[in-house]
């Protein structure tokens, strides 16, 4: 796969991905990344990048001929491209999001800044626009190192063991289990005994009985995406769990469907 970011702040990028997975990952080019900086596609003295917008109104927005140069620039490697504004405007990223985004041969992440991009751009080059959540950053910068990140991680072979990102929050509707090392003993707290036992079939249902509790604890919404076997239904009954986890589900797609 071959990613590209367009910014006005390409050095923004710089350490974030030439450290640890990302950086593994460009090493074994199972990831590509273009780093492209808007501003080298800015005519005139000043390379202006931005202009007051039409209608009045604060700040600047981002003008249409030097992202679209930009955008021209960027190198096609062919197959199934995306181009994406990361903008809080967008539809709200998620683990779903990153697995169909991981699915494309390129993703072209465009950076917006200050109040925005000319809406002819985005008509008329942008697939869709992302936001990384209900809160509003400086710039898309730190949202395309978000949306990166995840992709990254779902490639094969990016990730040191084969399968830890089915065991992911959120893969399964689910948040992850809570995780233990040694030492077995810490601030009088005791690692539970289960995890101890060498029992793999009871530690695998400790560890999904811990997730169910942890994500009606904190995120009962999720639970509307939850598909359960008959085992886990079972289980789920013996640990008194079943009725509210349905309950949850329920709740949870009548909001969906609010
Ligand atoms: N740019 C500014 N805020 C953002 C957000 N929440 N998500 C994506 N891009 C953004």
């Amino acid at each position: 796969m071959r990613i590209d970011l367009l910014s006005i702040f390409p050095d923004f990028f710089t350490t974030p991905l030439n450290e640890g997975i990302i950086r593994r990952a460009r090493q074994a080019q199972i990831i590509d990344i273009g780093i492209h900086n808007i501003r080298d596609h800015a005519e005139g003295r000043h390379q202006m990048t931005d202009d007051r917008p039409y209608g009045g109104g604060e700040g600047m927005v981002m003008k249409a001929e030097p992202l679209t140069a930009c955008l021209r620039a960027v190198p096609s490697c062919g197959g199934k491209r995306r181009v994406i504004l990361l903008s809080p405007r967008g539809v709200p990223f998620s683990q779903e999001q990153a697995l169909r985004y991981a699915g494309h041969d390129q993703l072209i992440l465009i950076c917006g800044r200050y109040e925005g991009v000319d809406e002819r751009f985005s008509e008329r080059f942008v697939d869709e626009e992302c936001s990384i959540g209900d809160y509003v950053l400086s710039g898309g910068e730190l949202a395309a190192l978000v949306v990166t990140d995840a992709v990254c991680r779902l490639l094969p072979g990016a990730l040191g063991c084969a399968d830890s990102a089915e065991r992911d929050s959120f893969s399964r509707s689910l948040l992850k289990h809570n995780q233990y090392t040694r030492p077995p003993v810490f601030a009088d707290l005791e690692v539970p005994a289960v995890l101890l036992s060498g029992d793999h079939a009871a530690v695998a249902r400790h560890r999904f009985v811990e997730s169910v509790r942890l994500t009606l604890a904190r995120r009962p919404d999720l639970l509307a995406g939850l598909n359960l076997s008959r085992e886990e239904r079972k289980t789920l009954k013996e640990e008194g769990l079943l009725a509210q986890v349905e309950y949850a589900a329920m709740a949870g797609q009548m909001g969906r469907q609010a």
